[in-house]
């Protein structure tokens, strides 16, 4: 058994080989001079577990030619760990004729892999596209710890999409938890309002959501928690994509913590050990 990883998730696939004592295999990829990826694996496989996100677009080919190089070097039945599945937030027509992406790239998945692994899919919609195959692994366990250390007051979900999350997250931390009211406006815009009843005033505040994209939604909460009067606000996320870089946040609020599926400045916390704990079956 040997992990392999896609060119974006070396950094936690190396993490989870070290927890589960599995090596790493040896991959060659380059760029031919048009930019096509080519891959191969530079040692035969008999089983393998493929640690690779759908973000950004160009993960998608390489997961799906690290696949074949295993294929190809013997793997039998290969399993897949999706750390972010990007595309998964369009989980259905919400117009007439548009396309699902959300099961475009479940379906060419499923052709390839036995077993498919996700960490916290953006929809129940879109883990259903992966049929028996898939199973999610959900990080709020390693949120809701890193809340509790971080000494907030309470923990706060921008809409309600997040609302059973926010409350899993509150559980493990021990606190109460609440959610905004959000409206999107367009891809980059949202409008967010308080609850009637709900005082942030002078709380130290934990804001958790799922992801951050292009940051219109945790940007806007916490100027709104602010104007109402909370004393900080720490910024909690599962996969931190920040598509339009890191430094507009300082100011806004207090501090970032991301996990590791998306790798970059504010990955604080791993999610290497609950994806060890459910790939050790199969090893
Ligand atoms: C929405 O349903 C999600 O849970 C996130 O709130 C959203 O995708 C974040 O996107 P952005 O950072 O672009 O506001």
């Amino acid at each position: 058994m040997k992990i392999v990883s896609t060119s974006n998730s070396e950094g936690l696939s190396s993490k989870i080989s070290s927890i589960l004592d599995v090596p790493l295999a040896r991959i060659s990829r380059r760029r031919f001079a048009d930019g096509e990826l080519y891959v191969r694996l530079e040692e035969p496989l008999d089983e393998a577990i493929l640690v690779g996100s759908t973000y950004p677009d160009s993960g998608i080919i390489d997961i799906l030619l690290t696949a074949d190089a295993s294929l190809n070097a013997g793997v039998k039945k290969p399993i897949l760990l999706i750390p972010y599945f990007g595309y998964a937030r369009q989980d259905a027509m919400f117009q007439p004729y548009e396309a699902v992406s959300a099961r475009v790239l479940s379906n060419l998945f499923k052709e390839k892999f036995e077993k498919i692994f996700v960490i916290n899919m953006h929809s129940p919609e879109g883990m259903a596209f992966l049929g028996k195959k898939g199973e999610e692994i959900r990080a709020e366990p390693v949120i809701g710890k890193k809340v509790k250390e971080d000494g907030n007051d309470l923990v706060i979900s921008p809409d309600d999409g997040f609302k059973e999350e926010g409350e899993n997250i509150s559980k493990v931390a021990g606190l109460d938890s609440i959610y905004l009211n959000k409206k999107r406006v367009s891809d980059t815009k949202v409008e967010i309002t308080i609850p009637e009843g709900i005082s942030v005033r002078d709380k130290v505040v934990a804001l958790t959501d799922d992801m951050i994209s292009t940051g219109g939604t945790i940007l806007e909460s916490s100027k709104v928690l602010k104007q109402n009067g909370a004393k900080a606000i720490n910024v909690y996320c599962v996969h931190g994509l920040f598509v339009s870089g890191t430094s507009k946040y300082a100011g806004f609020v207090d501090s970032i913590s991301t996990t590791d599926t998306v790798e970059g400045p504010f990955s604080k916390m791993t999610v290497s050990e609950i994806a060890a704990s459910s790939l050790r079956k199969y090893i």
